[in-house]
């Protein structure tokens, strides 16, 4: 290899070294799920929901519920609840039925059919085990979901 080609291979190296660190912190800010603030990183749920946006506002009224950051989240009589989102038996959608006050795992079909209780306790399986429960405070319109 001759010098010149060299220091042009060089060259686009170090540019792309140099470039790197930007390209990592745009995919780590990406994480971050919009409305909401916070996030969930390494496992650990942070995150807070303004519930005077429009998508959330299905949390202001008894009865609603949304998933944000894999933590599903329903506004109950008995106040707010949030539980991880995936099904233990098998990783589908947790959703959250008003009409019963409790969690139901979205795959219906057979062999699956999985409900919850409000403390995330698995009622009727085939879930293995308990969903996740987290910690939620309402400040203003301001609901913060943590573990
Ligand atoms: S994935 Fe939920 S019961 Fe099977």
């Amino acid at each position: 290899m001759k010098r010149k080609e060299f220091f042009t291979t060089l060259g686009i190296s170090a540019g792309t070294v140099m470039f790197a660190p930007f390209l990592v912190s745009c995919s780590k800010g990406s994480s971050v799920v919009d409305p909401g603030t916070g996030g969930t990183t390494g496992g650990t749920v942070d995150f807070t929901l303004d519930l005077s946006l429009a998508a959330n506002s299905a949390l202001m009224a008894v009865g609603g519920s949304l998933t944000n950051n894999g933590v599903v989240i329903a506004n109950t009589s008995s106040g707010y609840v949030a539980l991880a989102s995936a099904c233990t038996h098998q990783g589908s959608a947790v959703l959250y039925d008003s009409t019963n006050n409790r969690f139901n795992c979205s795959n219906t079909g057979g062999g699956h059919g999985s409900q919850y209780a409000l403390n995330g306790a698995v009622t009727a399986g085939p879930a293995p085990k308990a969903l996740k429960l987290y910690n939620t405070t309402l400040t203003g319109t301001k609901l913060r979901v943590f573990a």
